[in-house]
């Protein structure tokens, strides 16, 4: 692991997700941007002390040597961190999982890419949302025709925690991702937003086309935005809809999807995961459960335990180890986000960018030939 130390917040989260299948061990890192506190951590999570390193690239070159070196690194810093740590590795041959958003820029997405391509070694991205077992059963349904020809695409992801400038008192978190060096070129659109495109593109299997974003810094003194209201167009002409905020009190994690067919509907709450409303034109809305006898996606435990956030990420994991010893997935075939949904987040941050900062016009997504 690279990053994650004491204090981290999502680093925590791998690591149970990545133990909940019993197919990962955490064995070496570099766990922090200070020595002394990577160290410690290492010692805390009973790392040896000879696989705890000062820094990434020592880290990349060491593991790569031994002969029982690490089979994957889960890179869980800042965002413009992300490019540097996993091209050292994917040089070195080590595959990588990477948190979302891929890069800081475009232009470290498009380059990453290209080294996946050239090297061929794994690079998987923790789109977190994709593990939750009712969003690959909407997605099934799409693909199945269930909903029939696509016509609209709602998504919102709301939090309240960056209402005030929080970052002014020294929030870690709220820090660099107000920080256009560290995070990059978007606020709220980067860091949640990149999720809401991920899930619209991941459920409909559309081909995002164009945006129109206005997006916004209410907070005082904030360089970066923290609310975005973005329009979509898909290249089937299906229309769409991102409203992604961390502004909004009264909101911790509310990221919701409504998906409008012209023979049916889908809708689907993050605060209730494991229900998924599926209306058929003209019919009573059927609200499916996971692991129900009407569900086409394979379940974790039985329907009525409930599963949820750390369950999702850990179907990630899961996938991950399938994937890295070509095996097929258990939990729905090709759901696992890589490099190219990486690139896709990147497109859309940047897209929106650009058509925020030029007063709100329609901007196309670049898409390879
Ligand atoms: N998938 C999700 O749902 C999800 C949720 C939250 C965060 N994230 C992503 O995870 C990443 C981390 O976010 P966070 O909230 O955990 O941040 P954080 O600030 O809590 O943790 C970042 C960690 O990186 C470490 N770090 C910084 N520079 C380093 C270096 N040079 N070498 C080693 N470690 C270094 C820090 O010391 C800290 O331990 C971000 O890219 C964020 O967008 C994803």
């Amino acid at each position: 692991m690279v990053g994650g130390g004491q204090g981290a917040f999502i680093g925590a989260v791998h690591r149970i997700a990545a133990r909940l299948d019993g197919k990962w061990e955490l064995v070496a890192g570099a766990l922090s941007s200070d020595r002394a506190r990577g160290a410690q951590s290492a010692a805390d999570l009973g790392i040896a002390p000879d696989r705890s390193y000062a820094d990434y690239a020592q880290m990349a070159a060491a593991e790569a040597q031994r002969p029982d070196g690490i089979d994957a690194v889960a890179i869980v810093t800042p965002n413009h961190l992300h490019a540097k740590v996993a091209t050292a590795f994917l040089r070195a041959g080590i595959a990588v999982i990477c948190d979302k958003p891929m890069t800081a820029t475009l232009a470290e997405a498009e380059a990453l890419a290209a080294l996946v391509a050239q090297t061929g070694v794994p690079f998987i991205l923790t789109q977190t949302y994709t593990g939750y077992p009712m969003v690959r059963e909407a997605r099934a349904l799409v693909q199945q025709g269930a909903i029939g020809q696509l016509r609209h695409v709602q998504v919102e992801y709301l939090q309240d925690w960056l209402t005030t400038p929080v970052e002014q008192g020294g929030q870690k978190q709220a820090l660099w991702r107000t920080d256009p060096t560290l995070s990059g070129a978007g606020g709220c659109i980067a860091d949640i937003g990149t999720h809401a495109v991920n899930l619209a593109s991941f459920v409909t299997g559309l081909r995002l086309d164009r945006v129109l974003a206005d997006l916004t810094a209410f907070g005082q003194g904030r360089r970066l935005d923290d609310n975005a209201s973005v329009l979509l167009r898909f290249d089937t002409g299906a229309k769409g809809m991102i409203w992604a905020s961390q502004i909004v009190p009264g909101t911790k994690n509310e990221l919701r999807f409504r998906i409008a067919g012209d023979q049916g509907g889908l809708s689907w709450d993050q605060e209730t995961p494991e229900l998924l409303d599926f209306t058929p034109t003209g019919r009573a809305t059927r609200t499916l459960r996971r692991g129900g006898e009407e569900t086409l996606t394979p379940a974790r435990i039985p329907a009525g335990h409930p599963e949820g956030y750390l369950e999702a990420f850990a179907t990630l994991y899961a996938d991950a180890a399938a994937a890295l010893s070509q095996r097929p997935s258990s939990r729905g075939p090709g759901c696992l986000p890589d490099v190219g949904d990486g690139v896709l987040g990147m497109r859309f941050i940047a897209a929106c960018v650009e058509s925020s900062a030029r007063g709100g016009i329609w901007v196309s997504l670049p898409h390879p030939a």
